[in-house]
C-alpha cells in the first residue's frame, strides 16, 4: 500500500511517516518546506533503514499534484500540510485561508481525478471551540474562535459535502488534541525557529536557555491549580492514531470524525514540575496575565477512537516531558 503524506517533513508528519514505514507501507511525501526542513528526510531514513520519495512543492500547485500521482499508485493519502498558528492566523487571516483552504480543495480535486478516494485529514480540538462540559466527545457542537480553527471547521464540512455527494470516499477527520515529545531516537521533532507559542517548546528554549523565563498565563482559571489544563498527547503514539486510521479508511467508506487524546487533563504547572522533575533541570518561570482567548481546560474522551479504530494513547508525561528535551539537546549538539 503507498500513502502520499502531505507535510509530511513537519512535526506530526515526520513522525507519521516513521510509523508508516515501520509497519510496511510505502509512503511519498511532499512539502513545501515553509516550516520544516530537509534534513527531515533524512532522518527518517536514518530511523527506519528504509527510502522513499520526497517531492519538495505546494499542494496549492495542481500541477505537482498531478505529477506525483501520475508518477505513484497512491491508495490513500494523510493530509497534513497547512498552517497552524493560532495567532499568525488572526493577524493574518488571508494567508491561513489560502494556503489550508486551497491546498485541500487541490489536493481533493486532483485525487478525484485519479479515483484515490481514501483520506486522513489532520484536524484539531479547537473545532470545539469553548466546550460546555469535559472530556469532550465528537458530537459536541462545533465552533471556532480564530481563523485557523475556521480552516479546520471549513475543511471538514467541506469533507463532509464531498461524501455527501459520493459515497465511495472513505474519510477519517482526526482531532488531534496537545502533541507534544518526540521520537525516542532524538533524531525528529519539534524546535521553532521563531519564539514559540506552544508550551512545550516554550519549556524546553528556557531549559536550554534560549530564553529567560517561561511566562504561565494566568492561575485564576476554574481548574485543580489555577493554571490551564490540557491534554497532552505523546507525538508518537499520534503518530500511530493515523496508521489505524488509514487501516480503516483502506477497509471502509464513509466519513466519520476521531478524537485523538489521551483522556487526561494536565496543568501547566504539573507540566513544567514533571519536565524539571524527569530531566532534572530548572525552569524559570513566572505568573502573568491570562492570553486572550485561552479556555480553562479541554481533554478528550478518547473512547470513540478506541472503539472504532482500535486505537489508544500509552504514553505518559514523564516520557513526553523527557523526549521533548532529548531532542532538542541532540538537535543542539548536532549544530
Ligand atoms: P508543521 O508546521 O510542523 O507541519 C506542517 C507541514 O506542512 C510543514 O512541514 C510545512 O512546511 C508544510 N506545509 C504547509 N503548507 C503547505 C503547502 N501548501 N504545501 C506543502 N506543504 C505545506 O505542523 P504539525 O504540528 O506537524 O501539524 C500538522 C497538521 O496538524 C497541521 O495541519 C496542523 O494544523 C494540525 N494540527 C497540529 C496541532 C499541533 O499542536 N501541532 C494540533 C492540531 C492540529
Ligand atoms: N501556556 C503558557 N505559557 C506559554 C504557552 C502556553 O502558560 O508560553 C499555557 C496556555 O495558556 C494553555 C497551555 O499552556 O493553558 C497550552 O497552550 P498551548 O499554546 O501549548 O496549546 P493550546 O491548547 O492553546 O493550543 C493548541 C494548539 C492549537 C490547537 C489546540 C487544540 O496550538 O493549534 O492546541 O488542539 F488548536
Amino acid at each position: 500500500m503507498k500513502i502520499l503524506v502531505t507535510g509530511g517533513t513537519g512535526y506530526i508528519g515526520s513522525h507519521t511517516c516513521v510509523e508508516l514505514l515501520d509497519a510496511g507501507y510505502e509512503i511519498v511525501v511532499i512539502d513545501n518546506l515553509s516550516n520544516s526542513k530537509i534534513e527531515v528526510v533524512d532522518k527518517i531514513k536514518e530511523i527506519t533503514g528504509k527510502d522513499f520519495k520526497f517531492y519538495e512543492g505546494d499542494c496549492c500547485d495542481k500541477n505537482i499534484l498531478v505529477k506525483i500521482f501520475n508518477e505513484n499508485d497512491i491508495d490513500a493519502v494523510i493530509h497534513f500540510a497547512g498552517f497552524k498558528a493560532v495567532g499568525e492566523s488572526v493577524l493574518k487571516p488571508l494567508k491561513y485561508y489560502r494556503n489550508n483552504l486551497d491546498s485541500t480543495i487541490t489536493l481533493l480535486e486532483v485525487m478525484n481525478e485519479f479515483n484515490c478516494k481514501k483520506i486522513a485529514f489532520s484536524s484539531s480540538a479547537t473545532v470545539y471551540g469553548k466546550p460546555e462540559t469535559l472530556p469532550i466527545k465528537e458530537d459536541f457542537p462545533l465552533s471556532t474562535t480564530n481563523p485557523y480553527g475556521t480552516t479546520k471547521l471549513m475543511i471538514e464540512d467541506i469533507l463532509r459535502d464531498l461524501y455527501v455527494s459520493d459515497n465511495e470516499w472513505s474519510i477519517a477527520i482526526l482531532r488531534y488534541f496537545n502533541p507534544i515529545g518526540a521520537h525516542k531516537s532524538g533524531l525528529i521533532g519539534e524546535n521553532p525557529n521563531d519564539i514559540p507559542n506552544n508550551l512545550m517548546p516554550y519549556i524546553v528554549k528556557v531549559a536550554t536557555k534560549e530564553l529567560e523565563c517561561l511566562s504561565v498565563f494566568g492561575n485564576d482559571y476554574d481548574t485543580k491549580d489555577g493554571t490551564g489544563v490540557r491534554d497532552y498527547i505523546h507525538v508518537v503514539d499520534l503518530a500511530k492514531g493515523h496508521i489505524k486510521a488509514i487501516e480503516k479508511v483502506l477497509k471502509d467508506t464513509g466519513v466519520d470524525a476521531y478524537n485523538l487524546g489521551t483522556g487526561n487533563g494536565y496543568s501547566v504547572l504539573e507540566i513544567v514540575n514533571t519536565f524539571m522533575k524527569v530531566n532534572n533541570i530548572d525552569v524559570n518561570y513566572k505568573i502573568t496575565d491570562r492570553r486572550p482567548g485561552d479556555i480553562d481546560a479541554c481533554y478528550a474522551d478518547p473512547s470513540y477512537a478506541k472503539e472504532k479504530l482500535n486505537w489508544e494513547a500509552n504514553l505518559g508525561i514523564n516520557e513526553m516531558c523527557e523526549d521533548a528535551y532529548n531532542f532538542v539537546k541532540n538537535f543542539k549538539e548536532d549544530k
